[in-house]
């Protein structure tokens, strides 16, 4: 295992992301949705540091294959609160093929929200045409499976406090 992002530049991308973030919706209420699990810890820690009018709600999908390849993707259950005329941020923990998020766009869509904007802390750009939507993004990373600060190997892993590549 060898460690691409450590502690420290976390904790210092995610501060300054929530100082983006607090400019764009200053004054406003904001509504952080959090997709379970992967992004647990990147949500708990950014929601931490934004000083802004919070609230915050969870949703969680699986993919049959465990990829999220297209079509395989399932709602494994959904937002509680209605997030209709909200300001809502979508909170991932990476995009990869895109699939997932494309799937979270269009399900969040029907639900009418103010805005829907998306903030990922890592972003694998293997589909660029979405990485130009997302508005906030961590870190760009190699197309290598990563493991640590939320993600996971088989349920594993999530508990790093750094980002690590790991062979599979
Ligand atoms: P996508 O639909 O291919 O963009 O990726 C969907 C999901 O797969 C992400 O939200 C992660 O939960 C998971 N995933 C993708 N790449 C990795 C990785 O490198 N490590 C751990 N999980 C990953
Ligand atoms: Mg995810």
């Amino acid at each position: 295992m060898k460690v691409l992002l450590s502690a420290e530049q976390i904790h210092q991308r995610v501060s300054e992301l929530a100082d983006e973030i607090c400019r764009d919706y200053a004054g406003q209420e904001l509504t952080l949705v959090g997709v379970l699990k992967g992004s647990f810890i990147f949500m708990a820690d950014l929601m931490r540091a934004l000083k802004l009018s919070l609230r915050c709600d969870f949703l969680r999908i699986s993919s049959y294959d465990g990829k999220g390849k297209a079509g395989n993707i399932r709602l494994d259950f959904d937002l509680i609160q209605p997030i209709e005329g909200s300001h809502v941020l979508l909170v991932e923990d990476i995009l990869d093929t895109g699939q997932t998020l494309r799937f979270l766009l269009a399900h969040l869509a029907t639900k009418k929200p103010k805005s829907l904007e998306i903030c990922s802390l890592l972003d694998k750009q293997l589909d660029s045409t979405l990485s130009q939507k997302v508005r906030y993004v961590g870190f760009q990373v190699p197309k290598q499976y990563l493991v640590g600060y939320g993600l996971d190997l088989d349920g594993h892993y999530r508990e790093l406090p750094y980002v690590a590549q790991i062979e599979i």
